[in-house]
């Protein structure tokens, strides 16, 4: 279960009153044509898990490789987990990126790093038009058929895709692609427990099972909180629900963004998360900013950037708050596997670097005090919320996505935005599509 503690001062009868209207967007919240993604966890189309299981096995019997070509929330939601799972999973298949920009470097990257390697492909666009996705897919579709012949390069395309229309839909029924879809009510952004990202999780080795569990647990106390809130429900019921922590998380957010904060950053003391918080950006970044509102979500990840930004958390502008992710159990001991992983700082006979004081002590316990030492540090400043995971693993990512997910649709409500939409993104396409002379429909 996921927790959230508070290291500033936020009253906590402003903090129940907004919580409780929390309560009330709920219903408004699940009536929109786009959540499919609250009950997604309970309701997954079993058959489609059972072809992604397939399919993955396949792809990790003949392929070195998995280049994932998507852009957004067509990518950002698996490599998210990926990066954080990295150490604990196994697979012969090597996860790629491509598509997610137009940069010649990063597209050779991935071409020469394939070299003459076996690989498969799995392209991924909702609307199946966009741009950076498409044109790498042309390359890509170029080597595959160089290497394969055009019938095996076929089945080494997995198309992810809208069920009915777009162009990626047209050609893989055209060329008899795999196909897995993306539903019609699940946006970008909220696709990550989709077949968008289950397949290339289940190449990559994690357990999506245990992934789709975590957030299960939080469906069900969502639902829970529902039915409960069309009957008689008393504030107590709520509290201490996860429903709760994900409504105090959303309402002190406002709050404070009604206080003039309009930053918020994402932290973490496991690099591994870097990812993870990349995919926190896009959520809250384009459900919220819009119509001139919404808070700017940026990231760090310590202690590496306590020597960067930390200066300016410490005292710079306070129109910044921080939400630092942290964990109960030590994320190191499952290290690979191993039984005893901890590293620990060795003795040394001599002192010359003043480290003896350490002799012994395992860096998770460093790491662990720097956490600490930074909440007190920072919460001087700024006000720092901490959301606390069980652990690192696939079920408690699982929880922490539905988590966001469902605080993130609050916290545009409560901004009077669409929580589902991004008209903003069309800005820069319609000016590129100009320049590059796109002909029009
Ligand atoms: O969250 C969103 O909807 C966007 O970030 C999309 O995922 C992104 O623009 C890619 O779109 P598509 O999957 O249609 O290629």
């Amino acid at each position: 279960m996921i927790n959230l503690k508070f290291h500033t001062d936020i009253d906590a009868s402003i903090l129940a009153v907004q919580a409780s209207s929390a309560q009330n967007l709920l219903a408004e919240i699940q009536n929109d044509k786009m959540a499919g993604w609250l009950t997604l966890p309970e309701d997954y189309d079993k058959d489609e898990l059972i072809r992604i299981k397939t399919a993955a096995e396949k792809i990790r019997s003949d392929s070195d490789y998995l280049v994932c070509i998507g852009i957004g929330g067509s990518y950002l939601g698996h490599k998210a987990i990926i990066d954080a799972l990295e150490s604990q999973t196994k697979s012969d298949t090597k996860i790629l990126y491509a598509g997610n920009n137009i940069s010649t470097i990063s597209l050779q990257k991935v071409l020469d790093e394939i070299g003459d390697k076996d690989f498969s492909v799995n392209v991924i666009s909702k609307s199946g038009t966009t741009l950076e996705p498409a044109i790498a897919f042309r390359v890509l579709k170029e080597k595959l058929f160089e290497k394969y012949g055009e019938n095996e390069a076929f089945s080494r395309i997995f198309a992810t895709t809208d069920a009915e229309a777009g162009a990626l839909h047209d050609e893989a029924l055209y060329n008899h692609y795999e196909r897995f879809i993306v539903p019609d009510n699940v946006g970008g952004r909220y696709s990550v427990l989709t077949a968008v990202g289950l397949l290339p999780l289940a190449v990559a080795g994690i357990d999506i099972d245990e992934l789709l569990a975590g957030a299960r647990e939080e469906e069900a106390a969502f639902m829970t909180q529902l039915a409960s809130g069309e009957g008689e429900t008393s504030n107590e019921e709520i509290a201490g629900s996860i429903t709760d922590t994900i409504f105090k998380y959303a309402s002190a957010r406002h709050i404070l963004r009604t206080r003039n904060y309009d930053v918020e950053v994402l932290s973490c003391f496991e690099p591994c998360m870097e990812s993870f918080e990349k995919w926190w950006q896009q959520l809250f970044g384009e459900s919220e900013g819009k119509e001139d509102k919404g808070i700017f979500p940026a990231t760090a990840i310590y202690t590496t950037d306590l020597h960067s930004l930390g200066q300016y958390m410490q005292q710079g502008r306070p129109n910044i708050f921080e939400t630092i992710l942290t964990f109960e159990r030590n994320p190191a001991p499952k290290y690979m596997n191993r039984l005893n992983p901890e590293i620990t700082v060795p003795k040394m006979p001599e002192n010359l670097d003043e480290l003896a004081y350490l002799e012994d002590e395992e860096l998770g316990v460093i790491n662990g005090k720097a956490k600490d030492a930074t909440i007190t540090a920072h919460s001087q400043h700024i006000p720092v919320f901490e959301i606390v995971m069980p652990d690192l693993s696939a079920r408690s990512l699982g929880s922490l996505v539905y988590f966001f997910e469902l605080a993130c649709a609050i916290s545009a409500k409560f901004e009077q935005v669409n929580p589902f939409d991004q008209p903003g993104v069309e800005a820069y396409k319609k000016e590129m599509f100009k320049l590059l002379g796109k002909p029009e429909n």
